[in-house]
Parts: C-alpha cells; sequence; structure tokens
C-alpha cells in the first residue's frame, strides 16, 4: 500500500548540544581547532540517531514577496524559531523548477531552484545560515518520475529512436493496430487514479505514470538513470545539505513481466470502487519489487563516499517506506556493507489512525525489537495525509490526544520527524466546495476524497491578518482557526501546545534514558493505557504514560520492566499535573500523560 491509504473522511540552549552542535557548520580543520575531537567526531556521525526532524512544505511556511506563496526567504527568517524549538534537520518538500501540477513532485530540473520559491542564491544563503541555527538542510529526492516537461522526457516523447527513450517506461498498447491505439497493457492503476498508462499519439505507445499523467515513471533498468541521480545527488551534496528524503522510493520498480496486479475484493469475495471510481487493486506488481535495494545501495555509496572536507558529519537517508510489515521496513536499512537507509520510516506506527493500546504496543515494540538494532524513525503526520486532529481526534479531546501523539513521538526511542504547524496544534481544515480544492487528488476524488490542501495550509504565526504567512491572499485560505491557534499566542505560554512540544523535545535532547535509552514496554496486558520505560546506558530510568480513553485510568507502572525504584520525579505531564504518590498507582486524566524519571 502507499500513501494513499489516506482517510478520505476525512528559547532552549540545549546544554549537551551547544558545545558539539557548534562544530557542525565549521571545517574539519576549524573543528580540531576548536573542539575535543572525540565529542565532534561523535555527534558528526551520530547527529541523526535522536534527531528530530521538521517537514516543512515550503509553499505553505511564509511568504516574503507577497505572491501569496511561502519562499526559501520565508523559511530562513523563522530559523531562529526552528532552533528554539529544537530541530536538527528541516526536510524541504520540492523546491526544484516544475509545472506544480503535484505542487513540486513533478521536477523539471533536478539542479535549479523554482523561482516561485526564490534563486540558488537564496538557498545558499539558507544552508549557511541553518548552520549558524545547527540545522541542516535536508533536500526530497524525487527518482521514480520526473515532470513531463523535463528534457529527458521531452526527448524521450520525441521519437522511438530517441537516446532517451529508454529512459522512461514505454509499452505498446494490447491489440494495437496501425488505426486504433489499442487497450493499456495491462490494468496497473496510477495511485491518483485511473490507469496508469498514457497514451503518445506521437510515437503510438503508451508510457507508465503511478501517479500524475504528468508524472511519467523513470526506467529503473536504464543505467544511464542510475548516473544521472549519482550526479543529482552529488550535486546538492557539494552545496552543503545534510541529506535526501526519497519520494515514493517503493515504486521505482515494475513487475518485468508486465502481469496484471490483483483486484481487491471485499468479505463476500466481491470487488469494490476505491475513492476514485475505480475496481480497487493490490499493487503488489508495482510497489516494493525488490531492485531499488541495488539502488539504494548505490545511492548510499556516493552520499558515504562524499568528501567530507565539503560537509563534515553523516548524510542522512530518509525513505518514504510506506510498508506492509515490520519485516518489510527491516530490508530499508540494507544489509551488513550494503547500507541502504539510515532512517526509513516507520508508517507502520504513525499510521495506525486509531487510538488502539494493543497495535501502538506491538508496533513501537517491533521498531524496538525487529530492525536489528537500527534506529526506527517515527512520523506520524505530513503533507500527503489528514492532520493529527481528524486521524486520532475524537472532536472533544482533540488537542489532549494530539499532546500524547506527540509524546509517543518523541518519548520513544530513534529519531522524530513531524510535519510544520503540528506543534501549535494545526487542525485539518479541507475546502468545503469542489470549486477551491488546489490539488488534484481532491478534484478527482470529490467528494470521497477531498485531496490534500487541508493538511497544506498556510503557516499560523501570529493572529494578525492571514496569520501573518502574507499580506496578499494566500494560495490556500488560512483556516479559522488562526485567531487562537498561533506561535505569537503559544510562546512563552507553559501550557500551551506549542510549549509542550519544547519540553518534549528538550527532554529528548537532554534527559539520556530518553534520548537514546532501550525502550521496554510496561504493563502489557493493559488495553486502556499505553506505557513504557526508557533505560540510560548511564542506569537512568524514565516511565511514560498515556491514557488512551475518555474515562481517567489508573495505572501500575512498576509491571513488567525491572522498574529500579517506586517513586518517580515528574518530568512532564498533561496540564493540570499529575503528582503520584507511587509508581504503583498512577492516576491519568482522560487521555492524559505522565513522564517521569525513576527514583
Ligand atoms: C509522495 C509525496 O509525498 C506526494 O506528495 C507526491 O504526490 C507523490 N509522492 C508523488 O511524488
Amino acid at each position: 500500500m502507499h500513501w494513499t491509504k489516506r482517510i478520505a473522511a476525512c528559547g532552549l540552549a540545549l546544554v549537551a548540544g551547544v558545545g558539539t552542535l557548534a562544530v557542525y557548520g565549521e571545517s574539519s580543520s576549524h573543528d580540531a581547532a576548536q573542539q575535543p575531537p572525540a565529542a565532534s567526531s561523535s555527534n558528526l556521525e551520530n547527529w541523526w540517531k535522536n534527531a528530530v526532524i521538521y517537514e516543512i512544505y515550503p509553499r505553505s511556511f511564509q511568504d516574503t514577496n507577497s505572491d501569496g506563496i511561502g519562499d526559501l526567504k520565508g523559511i530562513t527568517a523563522h530559523l531562529d524559531y526552528l532552533e528554539r524549538l529544537g530541530v536538527d534537520a528541516i526536510w524541504l518538500t520540492p523546491v526544484y523548477p516544475s509545472p506544480q501540477v503535484d505542487f513540486g513532485y513533478d521536477i523539471s530540473d533536478y539542479e535549479a531552484i523554482d523561482p516561485q520559491y526564490g534563486t540558488m542564491a537564496d538557498f545558499d544563503h539558507l544552508v549557511a545560515e541553518a548552520k549558524k541555527h545547527h540545522i541542516r538542510i535536508l533536500m526530497d529526492m524525487v527518482m521514480n518520475h520526473t515532470s513531463d516537461k523535463h528534457k529527458w522526457f521531452l526527448e524521450s516523447r520525441s521519437s522511438k529512436n530517441n537516446p532517451y527513450r529508454d529512459w522512461y517506461v514505454w509499452h505498446d498498447g494490447k491489440g494495437e493496430t496501425a488505426k486504433e491505439k489499442g487497450e493499456p497493457p495491462n490494468n496497473w492503476q496510477s495511485d491518483f487514479g485511473h490507469s496508469a498508462w498514457e497514451w503518445d499519439g506521437k510515437t503510438r505507445q503508451y508510457y507508465y505514470h503511478k501517479f500524475y499523467i504528468q508524472q511519467p515513471d523513470l526506467n529503473w533498468n536504464n543505467p544511464k538513470v542510475h548516473e544521472a541521480f549519482k550526479d543529482i545527488i552529488r550535486f546538492w551534496l557539494n552545496k552543503g545539505v545534510g541529506g535526501f528524503r526519497f519520494d515514493a522510493i517503493t515504486t521505482l520498480f515494475e513487475d518485468p513481466e508486465m502481469r496484471d496486479d490483483e483486484i481487491l475484493k471485499d468479505k463476500e469475495g466481491k470487488s469494490y470502487l476505491n475513492a476514485y471510481g475505480d475496481t480497487a487493486l493490490n499493487d503488489t506488481m508495482t510497489n516494493n519489487l525488490p531492485g531499488v535495494h541495488p539502488v539504494m545501495q548505490e545511492m548510499r555509496a556516493v552520499a558515504d563516499q562524499f568528501n567530507p572536507s565539503v560537509f563534515p558529519g553523516t548524510r542522512v537517508f530518509i525513505g518514504e517506506t510506506y510498508l506492509p510489515n515490520i519485516a518489510e521496513l527491516a530490508k530499508q536499512y540494507g544489509e551488513p556493507g550494503k547500507p541502504e537507509f539510515q532512517l526509513p520510516m516507520d508508517t507502520q506506527i504513525g499510521f495506525i489512525n486509531k487510538l488502539d493500546v494493543e497495535t501502538f504496543r506491538t508496533r513501537l515494540n517491533d521498531a524496538e525489537t525487529k530492525l536489528d538494532g537500527n534506529i526506527p524513525l517515527l512520523v506520524f503526520d505530513n503533507h500527503d495525509n489528514p492532520r493529527l486532529d481528524l486521524r486520532y481526534g475524537d472532536g472533544v479531546h482533540n488537542e489532549a490526544i494530539e499532546r500524547m501523539i506527540a509524546t509517543i513521538l518523541f518519548a520513544s526511542r530513534g529519531a522524530s520527524l513531524f510535519y510544520y504547524g503540528d506543534e501549535i496544534g494545526m487542525k485539518t481544515t479541507p475546502p468545503t466546495r469542489k470549486e477551491e480544492v488546489k490539488d488534484p487528488v481532491g478534484l478527482t476524488g470529490w467528494p470521497k476524497d477531498k485531496g490534500r490542501d487541508g493538511e497544506r495550509t498556510p503557516m499560523q504565526w501570529s493572529a494578525g491578518p492571514n496569520a501573518g504567512f502574507t499580506n496578499v491572499t494566500p494560495w490556500l485560505p488560512v483556516p479559522p482557526t488562526y485567531k487562537e491557534v498561533n506561535v505569537q499566542a503559544e510562546e512563552n505560554k507553559p501550557e500551551s501546545m506549542l510549549e509542550w512540544y519544547r519540553k518534549l523535545i528538550e527532554l529528548k535532547k537532554n534527559n539520556p534514558a530518553l534520548a537514546h535509552g532501550e525502550n521496554v514496554m510496561l504493563d502489557p496486558g493493559n488495553m486502556k493505557v499505553l506505557s513504557w520505560l526508557r533505560k540510560g546506558q548511564d542506569g537512568s530510568q524514565v516511565v511514560v504514560a498515556c491514557n488512551f480513553t475518555v474515562e481517567p485510568q489508573t495505572v501500575n507502572l512498576t509491571t513488567g520492566g525491572e522498574i529500579k525504584g517506586s517513586h518517580a520525579k515528574a518530568l512532564l505531564t498533561s496540564p493540570g499535573g499529575i503528582s503520584p504518590a507511587s509508581l504503583d498507582s498512577v492516576t491519568l486524566p482522560p487521555f492524559g500523560v505522565y513522564v517521569g524519571e525513576v527514583q
């Protein structure tokens, strides 16, 4: 399954961090002069292991040139905010030149910046300023497809003999004659609805597109495509980026025998229609084929061998890896001597989309025990799915539930990725009329699937005009919630969502048990409260408990995890406070959270 499994209905000076992170922007010789070598090299190598990564949808973050669209200068302008939040790296969704059919995921030039977002000088400035704020910039790397306006595809479609013909996936139609185009080669469907094959009248063949018609798939059986992307990766590494998020990476290859995808059936054995009105298919012939592993090994070798004097430290590879189970996720890390991703996204946990204690416990435990000691990357939200309120909220306790989700995100072992605006509690705000829809997914899927506009609305900076995002009409409307839900209103307000995020992140960085400690599930038979223990290497222990129900719950946190004491010092609790006399009886309010250091 791919990401379209969406719900249609729907100023911390980091004490430990300052000394080590300060070396990040400097050259290696400078590091040697100013830092104890052991500390700096360990941090440069290991920064990603408990990293806090922030996804920015640049179109919606901050407009600085009054066109209603966010831009790179807008991101640079908010680096102080991001540093204070505790962000280690920013994943930028695509800012390359693009016809913007899929808002940047249709790239027409991989080595330039779309003028809508600024210039290459703006980009260089962003990277340089981000370094000063100890923040790395991660680029979105879209290798599955290009825009149909990319020069490679323009060449490819110009004639069957063109040297670029074999850069894309072309195929004859079924039953084609000199007059008739015939049927598409098989039943494969686009993730965005309807056939994945588009007829090209000029050269009389179909081309394959896993996504929009304007996003033709590249042919990864062609070694020249590999070489082209290695060059692109080197280009951005040379600019000092800290790594990449690989888009739709599981879809690089298709079944070489071109077999039909299987038709999905309901319990009665009947096929059914998806939100686009197509017969629902299992996409096993076009998703998660094994060829992707050697490709990622090749790309990773490029990054690992990259000249460290340009950019010291580990360049991280994040994967957009929607996979069916933990065993498939484990494969994404690669094999000994053949690494692939350091951080393939664990979408098993973040997209459960239901507050089910048992499922959370099992999957968090799987991430701890079934990834061969690799680091999990937890993620609950992104630009393709409704925000937390719509997927986990009950409409009454949304804020408490969002705090709980944030706690699972940051207080579990591993790296944490979150989406701009979640830290202030932004809500999904889908269009109410088809005429307002910008995302073509919403146009095709309306009204069953309203598309992704609802989670891409402008960042809410203040209660001023357009929430401080722009001084003209924004490209998507600002949600009405902005009067209360905004950065300015939440700054320095101890019980705000923003402060909750800051405290959790501060703990993740500075508390030894929460930074890297092992995760051990507590009270494993409890179906109402999810609780776990973090065990630091220094012997410190932290307990975390989350009440998944609307009733208060009392839980015994001394069961199941070799807890070294019966009392705890509260590190963070739901607003109102929780102060248990002993860990064997902790009472949590509805959807309440308790984080305490065992004494
Ligand atoms: C996944 C991206 O996150 C999504 O926004 C995009 O539409 C598809 N891949 C196609 O690139």
